[in-house]
């Protein structure tokens, strides 16, 4: 008998002497394991293996474990995805995936998966398809099922088999909103069944569980009764219900069809392992997965910029000192601190240090696990009103008011009070980077590091090169913009960079039509039902009308009149911040018209008359080369404005409309 499989490329096999199998995961040339054709079909030879070796008796159990640090499997590899673009070929793969995780299921001999790392989507459906599942409880060490996010749900009997693990709630609340969760709280629910302190415990453990035979005992009984009826169908009204107040069905179809195939197979696992694969497939097949594959992509994309290997530019930083503690500088001093920097913030005004620190504390509250991990990056903060700490700054990134003599005075002092490798950073939205570098002694040195605001919530920073920036000043910024686990996009310094660029002119064509009389609710409703995230007159009172005015004017888009949006800024009429602008707010929400309903037709035509100078300016930016390439304008507009995802980006929505448009004129 073979007690090993050679010529596996992405799997180490073995059986040891005490007759337990062991299967550990090494996809070959990656960092991360992913589910791709060849690692599915080698687990297809050691499962045959195995089965071989159980009818002799030979065999005692399989454990499936991974060598990476990264990841037991990080779910299905989307580069693989383009190749089944039609229902039928989904079927076929599908089909031949989930036969080949019956088998293990059907292994006479205990299957335990032992998981570190990224547990996700496909390879979280392998491990349910185990008998028993231990995890380790480290940081790096997460379960979920992120298949939402790509316009899908799981598709290899992953819905029936989390439901019979953790019950309806709590398998359904995990596949709706593809949460990842740490191992405590997978335990918690049942999908995993077993937790130990590190991944050096899981060898020992999953040995342990083969030679016991332990096999999940599933949902306790109380969790089983309510998939019965009626309590399912009231399950899946509110499921509807909650899944509708956060994303639009006609956007969004793939959690909607989720919660009517538990509606109607809930308690049917039979017929739900076969309509799961009827109801996947057109999902896969559709033009939205695809684009939001293709969002997915994008961001891999940008994280590429930023350099790999063991050259100067990719050390990574640890110590970020930020000038100016105002609303972007206090959240970006915060923002490096839960990524585990050290952050020193200075400001002219320690009151605004005060308030930035007091803030700071409600990040940390909502991203660190526990108290220890609090009090640390509380610590990790520091206030330093001198500017102490420039000194050992790795990165030094300047958010003072938005005044060129300032920055430019600013950055002559710091430029000799910084160690030589460090970055220097300016956050200006809208001066040029050139005319900041030219007190520098080495202007070269300077780059644009521009966020968003929020910090915390908009992925994307714009990594600004000045026609003097110096290339391994821009990797670096990309280094940095990576580490902090943030999407850089390289940028060249003009007016409004990408970003503001393309926003600006949608949001003076929507105070356009509000100033030709269209009802304020029904432009942002119109926007809303094109898939953006916020009306645009809602967003600009966010942003502020002051600041909405002066980037108006910076790109020479506000109007030469006085206009809606000039009369309350004189009227002091701010937005958000002063109470009332476009909307009174009131408790931090903006009070809408509750009567208001339009026409979805009147609604449909709006909205893309509102985007349509997006998409225009998208175009010239592309030619103007302000970014690499059209795909770098849409991976821009979507992660700093949060541009429809499920449209895949302004370019592409525009050439799929033109395509759209053209194949019937091409037919004829
Ligand atoms: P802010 O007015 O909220 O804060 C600026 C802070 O800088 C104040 O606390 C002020 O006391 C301090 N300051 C002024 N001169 C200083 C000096 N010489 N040394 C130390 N501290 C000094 O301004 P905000 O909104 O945070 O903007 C800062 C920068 O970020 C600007 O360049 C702005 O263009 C840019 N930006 C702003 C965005 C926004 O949405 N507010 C978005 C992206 C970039």
């Amino acid at each position: 008998m073979a007690t090993t499989l050679p010529d596996l490329q992405d799997w180490r096999f073995t059986i040891d002497v005490e007759g337990i199998a062991w299967a550990v995961i090494d996809r070959k040339g990656e960092s991360m394991n992913s589910l791709g054709r060849r690692l599915t079909e080698e687990l297809g030879e050691i499962v045959k293996a195995v089965e071989g070796a159980a009818l002799k008796g030979a065999v005692k159990g399989l454990v499936l474990m991974s060598a990476k640090d990264t990841s037991f499997i990080a779910g299905a590899d989307i580069r693989e995805f383009e190749g089944f673009d039609t229902e039928p070929k989904i079927k076929e793969v599908v089909k031949q995936t989930l036969e080949l995780f019956d088998r293990i299921d059907k292994l006479s001999v205990p299957v335990v998966a032992a998981i570190h790392g990224y547990c996700l989507g496909g390879g979280l459906e392998l491990a349910l398809a185990c008998d028993w599942r231990i995890a380790d409880r480290e940081e790096a060490t997460r379960l979920g099922f992120p298949e939402v996010k790509l316009g899908i749900f799981p598709g290899l009997n992953g819905t029936v088999r989390s439901i019979a693990a953790a019950g309806p709630v709590d398998a359904m609340t995990a596949m709706l909103t593809g949460k990842m969760l740490r191992p405590t709280a997978a335990r918690a629910i049942g999908l995993v069944d077993q937790l130990v302190p590190t991944r050096h415990n899981l060898r020992w453990a999953a040995r342990k569980a083969v030679l016991q035979k332990r096999r999940s005992a599933g949902a306790p009984w109380w969790k089983r009764l309510m998939l019965k009826q009626p309590v399912r169908g009231l399950l899946a009204k509110q499921m509807r219900a909650k899944t509708a107040a956060k994303v639009h069905e006609d956007h969004y179809p793939a959690p909607f069809r989720l919660i009517d195939l538990f509606e109607r197979y809930g308690d049917d696992p039979a017929r739900m392992r076969a309509a799961e694969t009827e109801m996947f497939t057109p999902l896969m097949a559709s033009e939205t997965s695809r684009n939001l594959r293709r969002v997915f992509k994008l961001s891999e994309m940008l994280k590429a910029e930023a350099p790999k290997g063991n050259g100067a530019s990719s050390v990574q930083p640890r110590k970020v000192h930020v000038i100016g503690a105002g609303t972007m500088g206090g959240d970006i001093a915060a923002w490096c601190v839960v990524s585990g920097m050290q952050a020193s913030l200075q400001d002219l005004d320690e009151a605004q240090i005060g308030k930035a620190l007091n803030r700071a504390k409600g990040l940390f509250k909502k991203r660190l696990r526990d108290k220890t991990a609090f009090d640390a990056a509380v610590a990790r903060l520091i206030a330093d009103p001198q500017g102490k700490h420039v000194k050992h700054a790795d990165v030094i990134i300047e958010a003072v008011v938005e005044r060129l003599d300032v920055k430019q005075t600013l950055f002559a002092k710091l430029e000799k009070q910084a160690k030589p490798g460090a970055a220097l950073a300016t956050n200006t939205s809208s001066l040029r980077l050139e005319d900041i570098a030219s007190k520098l002694i080495d202007p070269g040195r300077l780059v644009g590091l521009h966020f968003f605001n929020p910090v915390a919530q908009l992925p994307l920073v714009e990594v600004v090169r000045g026609e003097g920036t110096r290339e391994e000043q821009v990797r670096k910024a990309c280094a940095f913009v990576t580490a902090i686990d943030k999407l850089p996009l390289i940028a060249k310094s003009c007016p409004g960079f990408l970003v503001n660029r393309v926003l600006a002119p949608y949001m003076m064509e929507a105070v356009r039509h509000y100033q030709d009389g269209e009802p304020r609710d029904k432009i942002d409703q119109a926007a809303l039902k094109f898939g953006m995230p916020m009306g645009p007159l809602e967003l600009m009172d966010m942003v502020g009308l002051d600041i909405a005015a002066k980037v108006g004017e910076e790109l020479s888009l506000a109007p030469k009149t006085e206009s809606v949006l000039s009369t309350l800024v004189k009227q002091g009429k701010l937005g958000k911040k002063s109470g009332s602008g476009f909307y009174v707010w009131e408790q931090g929400k903006p009070k809408r018209e509750t009567q208001a309903h339009y026409d979805p037709a009147a609604l449909d035509k709006l909205g893309r008359e509102l985007v349509k100078p997006m998409l225009d300016e998208a175009e010239r930016a592309l030619a103007d080369k302000v970014v690499a390439s059209a795909d770098h304008v849409d991976a821009g507009v979507i992660f700093g404005t949060g541009f429809a995802p499920f449209r895949g980006g302004p370019l592409h929505y525009r050439r799929t409309q033109e395509q759209a448009e053209s194949a019937p004129a091409a037919a004829a």
